[in-house]
């Protein structure tokens, strides 16, 4: 019987390689996911995070009963591991984005052993996305989960479960069972598949009788269910199950699996793209996996808090995984919350050589086993970003994803516009304004914006007012187009990446949020389109002052909001009540206000009185908002995205910092140092003190290992102290 023991504490890092006989005193104990350095959030040199390091863990390991095997399982280390096991090598993984095993059973000795890992964090030509020049960073480190897993020498390879029919009379679960037998010997087995709701509840089981050959086979299920039996998974409800999968012999259990799975059906047709049917038009962002300080190795809760970003504070329904596969914590909770995913390998624009292509073949593999039963992926990316046409090559990508998964359609992201047609789904990258009329369908824009127009977050009014107002017009251009299934603009947050790209401090200013994932303007269009009956929006896309803007004045004022009017005050006088302009944005569910200011209370000399804001919907007010016209720090304010943590070591929560006005608002302008300090059993991950730019930044806290109380205090020339507290539970 499988047992799974996690294996992410315990473990011993040196910042270059050495050998076995280097004594443990050298080392610093770490857990994982853990990043090969700490970094400032900008500022760095392409060169701090590229160098061999090795990890070490000391291990006593479980006993195996005969025939059991014992494997060490990597979820992703950046960018090739060479794993030992007390000094006998294993194999060299190449590849930072796709999990990895090794077999320890053969090399395992009575008593401790020792596992250890040289990784090589450079950015290898013969290794995917490098060759040639990327933006983005892989970083380095082991930055994903490691677990140790015992099996018997039968045993489940993977599950691979997915759905057919889901709205007609005849819907079917179908199930493809790798078994692997290590023995010498066929083996007669059964085995036993059941459904289970998310109480738990069984809503089917079928049991198969099945011969094991030596080496790898698969068994194929198929359970006929009735409408009625299940709930669709839908981007409001999205209702998962679970498939268990038992693997026996003459009665005895020898393997036991639960994957999760959704009873959905998405399909991109020449008009657009359906959801369980229905015509779902897709609005989304490019999501990079990296994070300031720590890089790529962030912990689940981080993970997942981008997926809850992106779909609750920015409305999106779809996110790419711009270029990469990313955390399985990110995908289970798209799975879990309702984001459609598109899911692509790993590069940047640069096709290497046979053995570089051999190695995208393999990610696109272990991406597709990895991933398929995620009810959220609607879409495998089998090219190479923007790379140039290559028939051979995604002839064979689109085969062997269609081989791996035959229910979803396959795109390949490119900028080349007369390119070939090879995959499913047409999936450009449109970075004009007005967009170009879909050559091929099915279509979907997959990036825009971007590098056009960088904007910070303390780019001054008009120019972050543009970058919003160029989302909408995309957006709103993208939903009136026959043929076009959707636009997933570049993108939800600013990114590191290499010298070459960017403003020349290693940041991409290109996101709509920040790289600490706080909010521009453009954040507020698309957090406008949410509905409002989950959430009202009101927000002015101003710093309220006369002269920011060329020229002076504050017209037209923009406000992104789902009201359906909007009422402007100047201190206590109406400048009116307005509608959205449905006359530029027709196709957007809510059109942004741009609103005509009167002359007369934007003379110079004469002093502008606090702006007010009140939305409202079916006529009742229902969203207020001021703005101070003294643009004087008021508060420092600091906010835990999280009240409890895990002390396990790697758990981490951001912490959010602004400097606003009288009524709350950050003032992008303010440059004021902030200085944090902790008390308690976990530690402060950032630039400490920190030179606020752009009135908002964030650090992160790390819960050591002990339970308790942690109590966060920031601390700016002028303003009150503040302080966030959070508790520290047991692992
Ligand atoms: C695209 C590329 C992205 C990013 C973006 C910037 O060409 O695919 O990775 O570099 O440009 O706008």
């Amino acid at each position: 019987m499988r047992t799974v023991i996690a294996f992410n504490t315990g473990w011993l890092f040196r910042p270059e390689q050495v050998d076995d006989s280097v004594p443990d005193s050298h080392f610093e104990p770490v857990t994982l996911p853990h990043s090969n350095v700490l970094l400032p959030h900008h500022n760095f040199d392409n060169a701090d995070y590229q160098f061999i390091s090795t990890y070490r863990r000391r291990f006593t390991p479980p006993a195996l009963k005969a025939g059991q095997r014992l494997f060490v399982d990597f979820e992703g280390a950046m960018i090739a591991s060479t794993v030992y096991l007390n000094g006998a090598r294993l194999g060299e993984y190449r590849g930072g984005f796709t999990p990895f095993s090794f077999d320890l059973t053969d090399h395992l000795v009575p008593g401790e052993n020792l596992l250890t890992v040289h990784l090589d964090s450079r950015e290898r030509k013969d290794i995917p996305p490098y060759g040639f020049v990327v933006d983005y960073l892989t970083f380095g480190g082991i930055y994903r989960e490691v677990s140790l897993r015992v099996v018997d020498a039968c045993h489940l390879a993977d599950v691979f479960v997915h759905t057919a029919g889901v709205l007609s009379e005849q819907p079917r679960v179908v199930i493809e069972t790798t078994l692997r037998n290590m023995s010498d010997a066929v083996r007669d087995l059964a085995l036993r598949a059941d459904v289970l709701d998310s109480d738990g509840v069984r809503i089917a089981q079928i049991e198969t009788a099945v011969a094991a050959p030596v080496g790898e086979s698969i068994a194929r299920q198929e359970i006929a269910l009735r409408q009625g039996d299940f709930r669709l998974w839908t981007l409001d409800d999205p209702a998962l199950y679970t498939l268990r999968i038992e693997l026996f012999e003459d009665g005895t259990v020898h393997d036991r699996l639960d994957t999760r799975f959704g009873f959905r059906q998405a399909r991109f047709e020449p008009d657009g793209f359906y959801f369980n049917g229905e015509h779902l038009p897709l609005i989304g962002l490019n999501r990079h996996q990296t994070y300031p300080y720590i890089g790529a190795a962030a912990p689940a809760r981080l993970q997942r808090r981008d997926a809850d970003i992106i779909k609750y504070e920015l409305g999106c329904n779809i996110v790419r995984t711009s270029h990469y596969p990313q955390s399985r914590h990110f995908l289970d909770r798209c799975d879990e919350i309702g984001l459609l995913v598109f899911e692509e390998i790993p590069g940047w624009q640069h096709i290497g050589d046979d053995d570089w292509k051999a190695l995208s073949l393999d990610y696109l593999r272990a991406m597709i086993v990895r991933d398929r039963n995620r009810p959220a992926i609607v879409l495998w990316g089998v090219r190479i970003n923007e790379s140039a046409d290559d028939a051979p090559f995604y002839t064979a990508t689109n085969a062997l994803a269609h081989q791996l998964d035959p229910t979803r359609q396959t795109g390949g992201v490119r900028y080349i516009w007369e390119s070939q047609f090879l995959e499913d789904v047409f999936t450009f990258n449109d970075f004009g304004i007005p967009l170009r009329e879909p050559n091929h369908t099915p279509y979907l824009i997959t990036e825009f914006g971007g590098h056009t127009f960088p904007t910070k977050s303390w780019d001054q009014e008009e120019r972050a007012v543009e970058h919003a107002l160029r989302h909408a017009r995309v957006q709103n251009q993208q939903l009136g187009m026959v043929g076009v299934s959707g636009a997933i603009g570049w993108c939800a947050f600013d990114y590191n990446t290499h010298q070459e790209f960017g403003s020349g401090d290693r940041i991409c200013y290109h996101g709509v949020m920040d790289i600490f994932r706080l909010p521009k303007y453009a954040a507020a269009f698309y957090a406008s389109q949410i509905d409002p009956a989950r959430r009202v929006v009101l927000q002015a896309a101003t710093v309220w002052s006369m002269g920011d803007r060329s020229g002076g004045g504050i017209n037209p004022l923009v406000v992104f909001s789902n009201c359906d009017e909007v009422e402007v005050f100047i201190g206590d006088e109406s400048v009116g009540r307005f509608a959205p302009d449905r006359e530029t944005f027709p196709h957007l569910p809510r059109a942004p206000f741009v609103i005509p200011m009167p002359h007369q209370h934007m003379i110079w000399g004469r002093a502008l009185a606090d702006l007010r804001l009140v939305g409202y919907l079916d006529g009742q007010a229902v969203a207020e908002q001021c703005i101070a016209a003294d643009g004087l720090p008021h508060a420092l304010t600091l906010e835990a995205d999280d009240s409890e943590l895990a002390a396990d070591g790697a758990d981490m929560t951001r912490v959010a910092f602004r400097i606003v006005d009288r009524y709350g608002n950050r003032l992008p302008y303010t440059n004021q140092v902030v200085t944090l300090e902790i008390d308690g059993p976990a530690d402060l991950i950032g630039e400490n003190p920190f030179a606020l730019i752009g009135g908002q930044a964030a650090l992160y806290v790390r819960a050591r290992h002990t339970p308790g109380v942690v109590r966060v205090r920031a601390t700016t020339p002028r303003l009150p102290p503040v302080e966030v507290t959070i508790t520290l539970r047991e692992a």
